[in-house]
């Protein structure tokens, strides 16, 4: 069986606050490949291949939900040969590395608006959802034909037709109750949001839950983002002062 990755690590957490919950943005994979003469669907391959290891070295860290943006709301505007390769890709990432998952304890769930999905990717889902259920090490959370605001949308959906069968009154609405109705309402806001290839955006990636998230942008594509530069970003994260509007404790107590 293949080895997930080959390069000696050292996973030292000593004194190392790791995010619990992790947010990725996979972007880059066409640049990559432009970078290479290559066409775009080889930059998606190291594109998968890289997430294989970011697995892999998120569950050693002890990282317990890694949510990864595999294919947003918006990304059907793509040609429709490259969507195409990218679902295929999918399929094939589960059915191959499923064991290397497994053997990494790695739970595999989706989020996103998986109905509209093709079939044969709805069949992976439910087969990796299901096959994964009881591994306990950590969770791969993967958004596929995720919006953050479809998801909220969603969201105000199910609580309006609450309003409406007159269980609950508008007035009852809360933040709680926003969250509760999320497509995975059990998984942790990310603390930390990891973006490489240098753009400055959220691109509709967990917009309600990154209210409180730390990000790391990185000009370093996708495929080259590896556990140097992970990292490094979590050295970085364990440094911040999270105050979440209020003061940190130094200046609290001053
Ligand atoms: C964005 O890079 C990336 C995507 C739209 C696809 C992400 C998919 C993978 C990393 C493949 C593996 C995923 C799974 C779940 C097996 P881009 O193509 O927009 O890059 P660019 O901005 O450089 O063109």
């Amino acid at each position: 069986m293949p080895v997930l990755g080959n390069k000696k690590k050292t996973y030292d957490t000593t004194g190392l606050k790791v995010p619990v919950s992790l947010g990725v943005i996979m972007d880059g994979n066409g640049r990559w490949a432009k970078k290479r003469l290559l066409p775009r669907s080889a930059g998606h391959r190291a594109g998968a291949e890289n997430l294989k290891e970011l697995c892999r070295n998120c569950g050693r860290y002890g990282v317990k939900y890694l949510t990864v943006y595999a294919f947003s709301t918006e990304n059907w505007a793509r040609p429709e040969d490259e969507v195409h390769q990218l679902m295929e890709l999918f399929v094939e990432f589960f059915e191959k590395y499923d064991p290397e998952l497994e053997q990494e304890g790695i739970r595999v769930r989706f989020t996103g608006d998986i109905a509209s999905l093709p079939e044969k990717v709805r069949e992976t889902i439910a087969i990796g959802e299901e096959r994964s259920k009881n591994r306990q090490k950590m969770q791969l959370i993967v958004a596929m034909n995720y919006g953050g605001r479809r998801e909220i949308e969603s969201a105000v959906r199910k609580i309006a037709s609450r309003v409406k069968s007159g269980e609950v009154e508008p007035e009852e609405i809360t933040e709680q109750m926003i969250s509760d109705n999320l497509y995975l309402p059990d998984v942790p806001d990310p603390e930390l949001i990891i973006r490489p290839s240098g753009e400055f955006r959220i691109s509709n990636f967990l917009l309600w839950e990154c209210a409180y998230s730390e990000f790391w942008i990185s000009d370093t594509l996708w495929p080259d983002f590896g556990y140097d530069e992970l990292t490094q970003a979590f050295r970085d994260f364990a440094g911040r002062d999270r105050r979440f509007g209020g003061l940190s404790s130094k200046e609290a107590s001053t």
